[in-house]
């Protein structure tokens, strides 16, 4: 008899009938965000889950699914996931790393440029019938070419935006718990320096870690103040990231430029200070969301759920000391 897994999430047909192939497919293809207590009614005779960030996979639910073996998120970030607790329950855990690089960085530079020339601001403008003449000092932004840029935390993703840079003639200061190797440094042309030389000399601070304890408002009032004033802050990375409530009130009182935010602390919920602030550019956390790359997730999870529950290695996990017996 077949496997039974549930997708939490509605997802591509196509990536539907792959997982057919192999198991008994049960999926929420409503897309209604299910409640701690409707996951767990869908996961108590499920062995395998693929779930995304709107899910939280922790010990109260744990506990309530006895045949779990394999929960496949279908994200790069897994901070909706509690590894010791899967741990403590046998259940492999995995994630999306690499197929979603290009395309978020694609995405920070779409704020970083649209941050930093004012371009929604621009359009509301125009929209709004205000525009009656062309003006010297019209909307001035910052120039994106030649400008320092900080990229806080230099993984893949962080990497792949400091590529993109050396087409814009800029200078790339990098922070993160160690350097990258030298030949990353030298194709990236980055330098390390800490991260109060980056928050202090930057023009754009781009952020590109994932969501812990440890970076749990990294940029707070403190550090954003360390920050020019004329600088704009970008963040594609997670919500919580950013203290919101600072940066509401750094945004308003002149602290930086301006921000460019893809993803929020109590998102889906967006801080009402964001709203009436101009010097702001604001997207629903889609920096990943290309239909090539969205599909590539998918399918990233659904093989790593397969090779989860018929092979025992999946090739992203993310707890590999867990007893997969
Ligand atoms: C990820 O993969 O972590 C993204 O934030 C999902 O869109």
């Amino acid at each position: 008899m077949n496997k039974k897994i549930f997708v939490s999430r509605e997802i591509f047909e196509e990536v539907l009938d792959f997982l057919a192939t192999h198991f008994e497919v049960h999926s929420n293809q409503a897309d209604a965000v299910l409640t701690a207590e409707e996951l767990a009614s869908a996961l108590s005779d499920k062995e395998g889950a693929m779930v995304a960030l709107t899910e939280r996979i922790d010990e109260a639910l744990l506990s309530r699914c006895a045949h779990l073996r394999a929960v496949c998120n279908i994200a790069v970030g897994y901070n909706n996931i509690d590894l010791a607790a899967c741990n403590a329950h046998g259940v492999m855990a995995t994630n999306t790393p690499g197929v979603l690089d290009d395309t978020t960085a694609d995405f920070a530079w779409t704020l970083i440029l649209a941050t930093a020339r004012r371009l929604t601001e621009a359009e509301r403008y125009l929209r709004d019938g205000k525009w009656k003449k062309w003006e010297l000092k019209q909307l001035l932004g910052l120039d994106v070419h030649h400008a320092t840029l900080g990229i806080m935390g230099m993984g893949r993703i962080g990497q792949a935006v400091a590529r993109r840079a050396l087409g814009f003639d800029m200078e790339v200061l990098y922070h993160d718990q160690s350097r990258v190797a030298p030949e990353i440094e030298s194709a990236c042309r980055a330098r390390f320096v800490s991260r109060e030389e980056l928050l202090g000399k930057s023009d754009i601070v781009s952020l590109h870690v994932p969501y812990s304890p440890q970076t749990h408002h990294l940029m707070g009032a403190q550090e954003i103040s360390l920050m020019k004033k004329s600088a704009i802050l970008i963040n594609t990375a997670r919500g919580g990231v950013v203290d919101d409530d600072a940066l509401v009130e750094a945004l308003r009182s002149g602290v930086i430029a301006g921000a460019g935010l893809d993803v929020f602390e109590r998102e889906p919920a967006l801080h009402p200070g964001f709203k009436e602030l101009a010097n702001v550019v604001l997207s629903p956390h889609i920096a990943s969301a290309s239909r090539n790359t969205r599909f590539k997730m998918a399918m990233k999870a659904a093989e790593n759920l397969v090779a989860a529950l018929t092979t025992g290695q999946p090739p992203d996990l993310l707890n590999p000391g867990v007893n997969r017996g």
